[in-house]
């Protein structure tokens, strides 16, 4: 069972009336957006974190001096550097590109490791950047 947007007062609501909590939410998490509420949420309740639009929907995220510094530290796009954030996390992120040439990039993240400094730098990143949308208002 998977849910969409549900923060953790949701899905205490669903595990209260039936019991059972599904296997995985998905939730939009980015470096801005870091989720880290709804994460411990999903930790305490094996339910899986998956990452809806993980790299900032392609836009200034990849811009991001920090980005950029730990792509050029690691030799690989900004793209990966912000998959390798999550997959080295145990987030399942769902990167979208149109692009066959992207979706090879997309999935070629397992070769390198970011530092835990690189991990806290993009960490920093939470809350600096285009509003999320609201799952009160928006996603079920
Ligand atoms: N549950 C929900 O409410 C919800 C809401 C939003 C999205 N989603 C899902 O989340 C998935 C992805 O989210 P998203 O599409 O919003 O954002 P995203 O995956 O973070 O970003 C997609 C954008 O990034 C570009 N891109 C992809 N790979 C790139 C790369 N390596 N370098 C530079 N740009 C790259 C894509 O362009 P090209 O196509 O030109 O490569 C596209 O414009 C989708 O499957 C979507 O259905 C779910």
């Amino acid at each position: 069972m998977g849910v969409s947007n549900f923060t953790p007062a949701h899905l205490e609501v669903i595990i209260e009336a039936t019991g059972v909590g599904p296997d995985v939410d998905q939730i939009q998490l980015s470096p801005y957006w870091t989720q880290q509420e709804a994460r411990a949420y999903h930790l305490g309740h094996a339910i899986v974190t998956e990452s809806y639009s993980p790299i900032g929907r392609g836009l200034e995220l990849l811009g991001e001096p920090a980005v950029v510094a730990v792509a050029e530290a690691h030799g690989v796009t900004p793209a990966q550097a912000v998959l390798r954030w999550h997959t080295q996390q145990g987030l399942v992120a769902i990167p979208k590109s149109a692009s066959p040439q992207r979706l090879v990039e997309n999935l070629d993240v397992f070769s390198f490791d970011l530092t835990p400094e690189e991990l806290a730098a993009l960490d920093a990143l939470n809350g600096t950047g285009p509003e999320a949308a609201d799952p009160d208002k928006f996603g079920h």
